[in-house]
């Protein structure tokens, strides 16, 4: 079964306050993007990446993606959008298809070969998620704490069936160009057609890199990794 990844580099970061997209960001020796690129293709289970980038920025992105194997498409005006670009990227032998952001630079290849993993033993959609730290309310209306217990964060690589995840981006196209109405990730349109969601455990490394505190978080786990090879399974060692 042919398995490809879909990589989202494709927004601006503006939350990060640089004047390059975020995905060119720099830790440790390369760009957010390369990072996550090297990732999923050292989990050994992906056998095409495609990435999604910026029109303005696509030049850049095909200098520092050049030596690595990966097909890059322009993405669109929302995370949606671009996803939806990528997939009609995916070469047509590939059955399973990941959704990755270039924003979670740092997420271990194990946690790409265990999303894998889930789909090829039959989970159509596929989530990797970590426990909630903080305390949570919901402020819609009366302000009400929330059990946190009963909740998990959603990281990506998600994982898909490549027809369910077409479908479920079919039946949401007309959301995919209003930032505000799309959808923020690709399990939330598969359960939104009735596609049941499967977790499997996420990593704390694959946090996502949107302001700029992230960066210097990353670019301590990433010095972190060069002292320290193997670390502890579940955990920032
Ligand atoms: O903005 P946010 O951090 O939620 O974006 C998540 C991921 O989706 C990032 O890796 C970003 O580059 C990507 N993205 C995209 N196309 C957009 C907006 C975001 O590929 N239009």
């Amino acid at each position: 079964v042919g398995v490809a990844a879909v990589v989202t580099a494709a927004g601006s970061g503006s939350r990060l306050g640089l004047a390059v997209p975020k995905a060119l960001a720099r830790v440790g020796d390369a760009p957010l993007v390369v990072h996550a690129v090297r990732a999923v293709q050292a989990s050994g289970a992906v056998d095409h990446v495609v990435v999604t980038v910026p029109v303005q920025h696509r030049d850049a992105f095909a200098e520092v993606l050049a030596p690595l194997d990966v097909v890059c498409v322009v993405g669109g005006p929302t995370r949606q959008a671009s996803v939806a670009a990528g997939l009609a990227a995916v070469p047509a032998d590939a059955r399973v298809v990941l959704v990755h952001d270039a924003a979670r630079a740092l997420t271990p290849p194990e946690v790409v070969a265990r999303v894998v993993g889930a789909v090829l033993d039959g989970h159509p959609a596929v989530v990797p998620v970590v426990p909630v730290t903080d305390s949570v309310v919901s402020v819609v209306g009366e302000v009400r704490p929330v059990d946190r217990t009963t909740l998990r964060v959603s990281q990506t690589p998600q994982g898909f069936d490549r027809d369910a995840l077409a479908r479920a981006h079919r039946a949401a196209a007309a959301r995919a160009a209003t930032e505000g109405e799309a959808a923020t990730d690709d399990v939330s349109l598969c359960a939104a057609i009735g596609i049941p969601v499967s977790v499997v455990d996420g990593h704390l490394d694959a946090l996502k890199i949107t302001l700029p505190v992230d960066l210097v978080v990353a670019e301590s786990l990433l010095a972190a990794r060069a002292t320290v090879p193997s670390e502890a399974p579940g955990g920032r060692a």
